[in-house]
C-alpha cells in the first residue's frame, strides 16, 4: 500500500473503508494500525473508552519535538493540569473580547482586496487566509502585530510544519541528533521560534501592565487544586501549541469554505443576502445568532474538508470494536474525512448542503458522525474560538466580495498535518454587482 499511501492517501482510505468495512487492520512493518469508520466506534475511541486510547503515536511523538508538553501532545496528569488551567482562557465571555481583533484583521484584508478587485486580479486565498489567521492568533494571544515578524516566524512555522509532516510520513527516520542538513534546518527553525516566544514571555512577566490576551490569561492562571502557576517552559509549550494548532486549521477551514461557495454561486448569493439583511456596518459578536446560514456554511465546509482530517491514538489495553479485537500496543485512527462522507449517515454525502446543519435537521446527526474538532476529553479547546473567527471573517469578506476559482486550476486536497489545497487556491476577487 505504501506507494498508494504516498500518492493518494484519502482515496486509499476511502477505498479501504468501502471494501473492508468499519474496522480495517493494516500492518506497516512492526506497527499494526486500525482505521475505525463507524460513528459508534469513533465514540468508543474518543469518548466512552478514551482513557484506553493515548497519544503515543508516531504523529504525536513527532509533534512533541516541536510542541513539547503543550495541550495537544501532553498526556496523563500533566495534560489534565494544563487543561484545567487553560480552559478559562477559552471561555465564551473571554472570547467576546477577541471578536473585535478578528474583525479588525479581516477588514485589513478587505481593504487590500478592494484594490485587487478594482484591477480584476486573482489572489491565492490559501496564502491570504494563512496570513490572516496568523495575524489573528498573534493579536489575540500575544497582543502583537506579528506581521512585523511574519516573515521570520511564518517561515519558521511553515518549515516546521512541513518537516514534521515529512518525518511523520517516513517509515525510517534518521535519529534527531545526526547533523544532516534537514535536522540542522529543523533545529534552526525551532530555535528561531523559541527565541521569539521566550522573549515575549520574559517581557510579559516583567510588564507592569499586561494586556488581556491569551498569554496573560495563561500566565496568571493557577491550578485550582494546587495553586501552581505555569513555568516559562510550560508557557512556551502552550504558546507554541496554540500558534500551531490555532492558525493553519482555521486558515484551511476558511479556504475550503470560499472554494465551496465559488462552486455554488446561487448559495453564495443567498449568503450575501443574509449578510446584507442582517448586518449594519462591520459584523460583531452580537450579530452572530442571526447569521444562521453563515454558521451552517462553515459547519458544512468542516464536514466536507475537515482540516484535522485524521486523529490517531495508541491502544493501552485490549479492547473490542465492532466485534473485532483491538490489541494493546496497536494504533487506532479515526478519520473525519471518511466518516463525514459516509452514505449511511449523510444523504448525498459528497454534496454541499449547509441546510443539513439547520437546527431541526442537525438534531438527527448521530453522535460520532460529525467531529471536525474531535470529541471527548481531548476535544479541541479552541473550537469556539475557531468558529467565532471563521464566522466573523467570512461575514466581513463575503459581504463585500465574491470569489471565483481561477478556471482550470487543479484542486486537490493534500492530507498533510492539516488538509489543505495542494496547489493553492487562486481566486479572482470581485465586488458584488450593484443591487445584488
Ligand atoms: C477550524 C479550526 C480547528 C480545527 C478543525 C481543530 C481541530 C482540532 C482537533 C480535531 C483536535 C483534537 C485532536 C485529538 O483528539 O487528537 C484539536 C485539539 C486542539 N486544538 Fe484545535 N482545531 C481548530 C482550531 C483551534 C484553535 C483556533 C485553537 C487555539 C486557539 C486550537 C487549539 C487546540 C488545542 C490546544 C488542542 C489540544 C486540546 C487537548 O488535547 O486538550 N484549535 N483541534
Amino acid at each position: 500500500m505504501l506507494p498508494e499511501i504516498r500518492k493518494d492517501p484519502l482515496g486509499l482510505l476511502q477505498r479501504l473503508a468501502a471494501e473492508f468495512g468499519d474496522v480495517v487492520r493494516m500492518r506497516f512493518g512492526a506497527v499494526t494500525a486500525h482505521m475505525i469508520s463507524d460513528p459508534e466506534g469513533v465514540q468508543r475511541v474518543l469518548v466512552e473508552n478514551s482513557k484506553n486510547y493515548g497519544k503515543q503515536t508516531r504523529g504525536f511523538l513527532k509533534l512533541r519535538e516541536i510542541l513539547g508538553d503543550g495541550l495537544l501532545t501532553a498526556e496523563g496528569d500533566t495534560w489534565r493540569r494544563h487543561r484545567r488551567m487553560a480552559q478559562p482562557a477559552f471561555h465564551r465571555h473571554r472570547l467576546a473580547s477577541f471578536a473585535d481583533a478578528m474583525v479588525h484583521e479581516a477588514a485589513q484584508i478587505a481593504d487590500r482586496w478592494r484594490e485587487l478587485a478594482a484591477r480584476c486580479e486573482a489572489v491565492d486565498v490559501a496564502q491570504e487566509m494563512a496570513r490572516l489567521t496568523l495575524q489573528i492568533i498573534g493579536r489575540t494571544m500575544l497582543s502583537r502585530d506579528v506581521a512585523l515578524e511574519a516573515d521570520r516566524v511564518g517561515r519558521a512555522l511553515t518549515y516546521l510544519l512541513h518537516a514534521a509532516n515529512r518525518r511523520m510520513s517516513r517509515l525510517l527516520d534518521l535519529p534527531q541528533g545526526l547533523p544532516t542538513p534537514g535536522n540542522l534546518r529543523f533545529a534552526a527553525a525551532l530555535r528561531t521560534l523559541d527565541g521569539v516566544v521566550e522573549q515575549i514571555i520574559a517581557e510579559r512577566r516583567r510588564a507592569a501592565e499586561r494586556p488581556e490576551d491569551l498569554l496573560t490569561l495563561l500566565l496568571e492562571s493557577s491550578d485550582e487544586e494546587t495553586g501552581e502557576r505555569m513555568s516559562d517552559r510550560q508557557l512556551r509549550d502552550e504558546a507554541m501549541t496554540i500558534f500551531l494548532a490555532g492558525h493553519e486549521t482555521t486558515a484551511n477551514a476558511l479556504t475550503w469554505t470560499f472554494y465551496l461557495l465559488s462552486r455554488h454561486p446561487s448559495l453564495g448569493r443567498t449568503l450575501r443576502d443574509e449578510l446584507e439583511r442582517e448586518l449594519r456596518g462591520s459584523p460583531s459578536l452580537a450579530d452572530l445568532p442571526r447569521l444562521k446560514l453563515t454558521r451552517a456554511v462553515i459547519d458544512e465546509a468542516l464536514r466536507l474538508y475537515p482540516p484535522a482530517w485524521l486523529i490517531s491514538r495508541s491502544v493501552t489495553e485490549d479492547d473490542e470494536i465492532g466485534g473485532f479485537r483491538i490489541p494493546a500496543g496497536s494504533i487506532v485512527f479515526v478519520c473525519p474525512f471518511i466518516v463525514h462522507r459516509d452514505a449511511r449517515v449523510w444523504e448525498n454525502p459528497e454534496g454541499f448542503d449547509p441546510d443539513r446543519f439547520a437546527p431541526e435537521r442537525a438534531a438527527s446527526i448521530p453522535r460520532g458522525a460529525y467531529f471536525p474538532f474531535g470529541a471527548g476529553p481531548r476535544q479541541c479547546i479552541g473550537a469556539s474560538f475557531a468558529t467565532l473567527e471563521a464566522q466573523l471573517v467570512l461575514a466581513t469578506l463575503w459581504r463585500s466580495f465574491r470569489l471565483d476559482l481561477v478556471p482550470g486550476h487543479p484542486i486537490e486536497p493534500e492530507p498533510s498535518i492539516t488538509l489543505r489545497p495542494r496547489h493553492g487556491m487562486p481566486m479572482a476577487v470581485r465586488p458584488w454587482p450593484r443591487g445584488a
